[in-house]
């Protein structure tokens, strides 16, 4: 059975959590707002999109998109991106962020940005850009994904991703 993918709806919040929790689990990156990033969104009004990976009814894979700045510029923040350690490597975290990518280009913004590993984000389009900074933790694993100009300046998230 292939697994689909939807909009979350009411009812899937405690089922997000866990699949963030558990995908995240033990990783160097990892900590304990991650699995409370996506309520945290919702709560704030700031969860433009908040899609769901589902199998058998199951959910196994999550993504969300929410508002982001790079200097002036109105950016999409992409994350967090999750896939159940047990459904990995099988093509839900690329179809999760195509969708998502999709969304992003229509809505209107100026591209999308994101904080994570330089080797897996790379496959769908992002760079590290030298023109834009980033004042939290791990600037170096910040990438942008522009969808009209070269991107420049400072990159501000959701107040929710400083825990
Ligand atoms: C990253 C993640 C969402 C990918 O989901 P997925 O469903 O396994 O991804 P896909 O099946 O679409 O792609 C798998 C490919 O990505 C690669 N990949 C997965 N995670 C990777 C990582 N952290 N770095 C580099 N490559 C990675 C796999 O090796 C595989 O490559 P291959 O197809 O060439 O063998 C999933 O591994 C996950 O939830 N990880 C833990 C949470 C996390 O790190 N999230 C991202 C940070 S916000």
């Amino acid at each position: 059975m292939k697994y689909k993918i939807r909009q979350e709806t009411i009812g899937d919040e405690a089922a997000i959590k866990d699949v963030v929790a558990r995908a995240f689990d033990g990783k160097f990156y990892a900590d304990e707002n991650d699995a409370l990033l996506v309520d945290g969104l919702r709560n704030a009004g700031a969860l433009i999109l908040s899609l769901v990976a589902t199998l058998k009814g199951q959910i196994i894979g999550q993504v969300a998109l929410s508002p982001a700045t790079i200097g002036d510029a109105r950016y999409l923040c992409v994350g967090p991106l999750a896939v159940l350690p047990d459904h990995q490597r099988k093509g839900v975290g690329s179809a999760l962020m195509g969708h998502a990518l999709g969304v992003a280009q229509v809505y209107g913004r100026d591209g999308v940005v994101l904080q994570g590993d330089l080797n897996y984000y790379s496959r769908f389009g992002f760079e590290v850009f030298p023109s834009v900074t980033f004042t939290g933790e791990g600037a170096e694993y910040i990438q942008v994904l522009p969808f009209k100009e070269t991107p420049s300046g400072d990159v501000k998230f959701h107040p929710v991703f400083s825990g």
